[in-house]
């Protein structure tokens, strides 16, 4: 098995997108929506703002967490700090654990700028244990972070050679963490997903959000096992691992936690259908990451330029002036997605 520093594989995940795909299938194709053309609307009018805990936003997207902290990817931090700030948009900045353990670092993860509803910073569940929670606190103060997003990668863990195994403290730590640290936090996955009634662990938790992480995105096993081609055989059966996005959301709607859509999301219309089954917004890394190496900073403001579109024009085909509208919208479910939903064993 390989292995390589943080640094290293940060820039690995990132340029992983340079010569592959992003998948095509998230089964938010299986969520039909009506068409409703008995109702007056007009494009140009119609109200895409909504409220997300404390914070006013204009559209119900956000830029998931992604990078921070190598210089290997150029000006992207900057540029998406930009793009959040040009649509009014929140930002999360990936892993801080990078810049905890070399305070150099610290500059490349102040992205908040002025127009960003909110800022968020990233850590791992299972390096919790490891940091000191007051010297997190203050970083979290330095940076400015509104948000503190908190992520579950245990599938990338195992087939990464060096990777935690041992996680048999991380929800003492992470209870203990949402008491101390002056920032909220939100629970999320990197692409498996959460399975049924995941959001009432996570309020228990002290968590004030869940953002699904689920599958049908970036493939962070496949990304590993290009590099590290010793696993494939073992790692194998567990290639089509995880709960994909929509079956996240449909299994966790409650009235308690707020969900982030996140995992596959490729185009406003995905965005428009998570809230219809039960999300208040959704985000996006892995086609923001494509857009930007294909161009840069204009491919970015693109692509959520795109995104904003198509999701006013499902507003008006379904007859939703606002996005309280969109919350009660009849829908259906298709197979395969249908047959995730068809739990047993169920607490
Ligand atoms: C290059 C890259 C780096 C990422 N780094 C982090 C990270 O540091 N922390 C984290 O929680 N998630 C990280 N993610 C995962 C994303 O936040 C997101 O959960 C996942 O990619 C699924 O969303 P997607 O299908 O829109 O890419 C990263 C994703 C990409 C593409």
């Amino acid at each position: 098995m390989k292995s390589d520093s943080i640094g290293e594989r940060k820039n690995r995940h990132f340029f992983y997108f340079t010569n592959h795909d992003y998948p095509d299938t998230n089964l938010f194709d299986c969520i039909k929506l009506f068409n409703n053309p008995l109702c007056d609307i007009d494009l140009d009018n119609v109200d895409t703002s909504l409220n997300f805990l404390t914070y006013s936003l204009s559209f119900p997207l956000m830029i998931a967490s992604i990078t921070g902290g190598t210089s290997e990817v150029g000006s992207f931090n900057e540029d998406i700090s930009q793009a959040a700030s040009d649509f009014r948009l929140p930002l999360s900045c990936g892993s801080i654990r990078i810049a905890l353990e070399n305070p150099n670092l610290t500059s490349a993860f102040k992205l908040k700028k002025s127009g960003i509803p909110f800022y968020a910073a990233n850590i791992g569940a299972a390096t919790l244990s490891s940091i000191d929670l007051s010297a997190l606190d203050s970083f979290l103060h330095d940076i400015e972070a509104d948000i503190l997003f908190i992520h579950f990668n245990r599938l990338q863990e195992l087939a990464q050679a060096g990777g935690d195994r041992c996680f048999d403290k991380t929800l003492t730590t992470l209870k203990t963490a949402s008491e101390k640290l002056h920032t909220p936090i939100i629970l999320k996955e990197t692409g498996w997903g959460f399975g049924p009634q995941s959001w009432l662990r996570a309020l228990e938790l002290g968590a004030c959000a869940l953002d699904t992480g689920g599958s049908g995105g970036t493939d962070f096993l496949s990304i590993e096992l290009d590099y590290n081609s010793d696993l494939i055989e073992t790692m194998a059966p567990f290639s089509n691992w995880g709960v994909p996005t929509p079956a996240c959301l449909l299994m966790n709607k409650n009235k308690s936690l707020p969900l982030i859509a996140g995992g596959g999301i490729r185009n406003g219309l995905d965005v428009f259908k998570s809230l219809v089954i039960g999300a208040s917004l959704a985000s996006i890394a892995g086609t923001a990451v494509k857009a930007w190496i294909d161009g840069g900073l204009a491919g970015l403001l693109n692509h959520i330029t795109e995104i904003i579109n198509q999701f006013r024009m499902a507003m008006v085909l379904t007859g939703s002036n606002s996005v309280s509208d969109i919350c009660n919208l009849p829908f259906s479910i298709g197979e395969p997605l249908s047959g995730f939903l068809n739990v047993t064993n169920q607490n």
